[in-house]
């Protein structure tokens, strides 16, 4: 079988995935199926035949999906969760009582990785902070012989027409084309597509049809890569798209969505991403009874201008909601209260989220508290200020037992939340405000990974029984841990050195403690008074240099 793949690497792994826990029988079918070339190029050859064999033994429904990603150019990265909606907007997701159509497809995505057809992608894979240490894959990409061989497939079954070069400019589309994806600076501005479900167009530059021309439209992504021309315009007539299930909408210059979307009764998927003049979103939102995912997000926080607070008043009309994703919530609107009734959340996400007094916390909790299916909790910023003395008593609020990721950054610090590795076992990604004393019980959630802290002391010891910290890969704070106990796996550790006088030095040898440790980065706080970074820096350095070794270190400066 090596031999037949000819020392290809995507060849061997293919036909691994292909051939794992399958009888023998079955190999040898495979074997006598990809025949030797004789040709200069045969493991090309070869590596496409094994290919199309895999592809051709993929159950009916992943071959579509697989099919369906053809609308994708080479090198890109493919988003899972944008992905996964856009399948299910074409229908491709088959139901299953109980469980939701996002869930399914989150499924077919991981077999097709099982099988190698793609290859996944962990969160912000080019800068290994900590954040690079999630475990969840948030997409993938697709090597270019598989992609080769898929868009051959698509084509030939005129599945999907992709144009993804400035040759095929005077391209006329087809009019029975179904799929079409388009990038570059393809103009498609005269043309008609009555028969098209899926139009994808993944370049700013690309000179847009009016969306009148469109019919039975399913899915339209302006996932545009740079701040565009693209504007209101490009919008116009939306609300005849009566038949649209997705709508994801990039670096568009717009100030408002139509207020025509209401008109789009079945669509399930809202996206508008770095579209940084938006100023608000319209009440007739609150008429998409199918919409289960909204984000309202940016990559470039900084660019963005505040969505107004009291538009979010129809947000209490979308129960079907799975996956909410917003900017920037304050308290003059219903907003927390609203939360409580959409009780199908599975992830909600919030930059930046102001409540101004103690009974909104009350009602932010409570409201919390309905959301049974909730697994990922993430408030980038949890600004809170109590009036007065009117302190309300808390309990704190208890996550139910699914949750695997919470990020909550208080501004202050003291709001309580009701954590343990027995009430939420599959926590995996924490990021809190905690006391020095209490985080002796983070070693004990059996499936923690990345671990961000806060504490209200700038020295303070990590300790922890022995098979602590069991899966804990990535640690960061903003004081100075000393690490009593061990933590097995631990690679990646950021945290604060304060450096006063130059003639006190740091002490490292605790970090012998973390067998594993690859990477450390160090924030070094020192008196710019009395002298620069660069000397606080060299005391930093000779303190590393004398310790435990093995491990590659950055110092930032910080003036205090
Ligand atoms: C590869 O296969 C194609 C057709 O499947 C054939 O025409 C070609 O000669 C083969 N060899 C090379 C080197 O491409
Ligand atoms: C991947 O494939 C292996 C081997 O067939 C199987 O044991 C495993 O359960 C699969 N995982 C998923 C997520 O499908
Ligand atoms: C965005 O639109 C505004 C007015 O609608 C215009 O002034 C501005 O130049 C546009 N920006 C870009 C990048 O096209
Ligand atoms: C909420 O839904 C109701 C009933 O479907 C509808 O009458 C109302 O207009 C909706 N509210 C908003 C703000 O869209
Ligand atoms: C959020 O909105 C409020 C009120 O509109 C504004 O004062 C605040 O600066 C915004 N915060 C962020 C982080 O954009
Ligand atoms: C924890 O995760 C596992 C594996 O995904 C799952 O089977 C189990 O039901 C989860 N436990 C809880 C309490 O959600």
């Amino acid at each position: 079988m090596l031999h037949k793949c000819g020392g290809a690497p995507l060849a061997i792994i293919t036909m691994a995935s292909l051939l794992v826990g399958r009888p023998v029988e079955f190999w040898s079918k495979v074997y006598n199926s990809i025949g030797f070339g004789n040709e200069d190029n045969k493991d090309v050859n070869n590596t496409r035949k094994i290919l199309l064999f895999s592809y051709y033994d993929l159950p009916c429904y992943l071959r579509t999906c697989l099919l369906y990603m053809s609308i994708y150019p080479e090198e890109h990265l493919i988003e899972k969760d944008s992905l996964i909606w856009k399948w299910v907007a074409e229908g491709f997701i088959h139901e299953e009582a109980g469980v939701g159509l996002y869930e399914i497809g989150e499924r077919y995505f991981n077999e097709l990785i099982n099988k190698s057809m793609i290859q996944p992608v962990d969160s912000h894979p080019y800068d290994r902070t900590i954040t690079g240490y999630y475990d969840i894959i948030t997409g993938c990409r697709i090597h270019d012989m598989v992609l080769d061989m898929i868009c051959r497939l698509a084509k030939q079954e005129n599945f999907v027409t992709a144009l993804y070069n400035n040759e095929q400019q005077a391209y006329t589309v087809h009019h029975n084309v179904r799929r079409l994806a388009v990038g570059d600076k393809n103009c498609l501005a005269n043309t008609c597509m009555p028969q098209v479900r899926s139009f994808n167009v993944l370049s700013s530059d690309v000179k847009l049809p009016s969306l009148s021309c469109f019919q039975v439209l399913r899915v339209l992504a302006l996932e545009g890569d740079t701040s565009s021309e693209h504007d209101t315009t490009c919008l116009e007539h939306l609300g005849k798209l009566v038949h649209l299930r997705y709508l994801g909408l990039r670096n568009i210059n717009i100030s408002e969505l139509p207020k025509e979307i209401g008109d789009l009764k079945f669509l399930q998927m809202l996206e508008m991403k770095d579209c940084n003049k938006l100023l608000k979103l319209p009440q007739s939102i609150g008429q998409l009874s199918q919409l289960k995912c909204l984000r309202v997000y940016a990559d470039r926080f900084s660019m963005l201008q505040c969505l107004e607070d009291t538009a979010l008043d129809w947000i209490r009309n979308l129960t079907s909601l799975e996956e909410l994703c917003l900017l920037n919530v304050s308290e003059s609107s219903n907003f927390v209260n609203d939360l409580g009734k959409l009780t199908e959340l599975r992830k909600l996400c919030i930059v930046s989220l102001r409540l101004k007094s103690a009974s909104l916390i009350k009602d932010w909790e409570e409201s919390l508290d309905k959301l049974q299916k909730i697994q990922v909790i993430d408030i980038g910023w949890f600004i809170y200020k109590e009036e007065g003395d009117a302190t309300y008593c808390r309990e704190g609020y208890a996550p139910p037992r699914q949750l695997r990721v919470l990020h909550m950054q208080y501004k202050q610090p003291g709001l309580p939340i009701k954590i343990s590795p027995s009430l939420q076992p599959n926590l995996s990604h924490l990021s809190l405000q905690v006391n020095a004393l209490d985080v002796e019980i983070f070693g004990r959630f059996p499936e923690l990974v990345t671990l961000q802290l806060d504490v209200n002391t700038y020295h303070y010891d990590v300790t922890g029984a022995p098979g602590a910290f069991p899966k804990l890969r990535a640690f960061k704070t903003d004081g100075t841990p000393r690490f009593l106990g061990v933590m097995p796996n631990l690679e990646y550790l950021e945290f604060v050195v304060s450096i006063m006088d130059l003639n006190t030095k740091p002490d490292f040898g605790s970090l012998v403690n973390l067998p594993m440790l690859q990477r450390v980065v160090i924030l070094v706080w020192y008196n710019f008074n009395e002298f620069d970074s660069e000397e606080a820096k060299d005391v930093v350095r000779e303190a590393i240099f004398s310790g435990p070794s093995g491990f590659t270190f950055e110092l930032k400066g910080w003036q205090c």
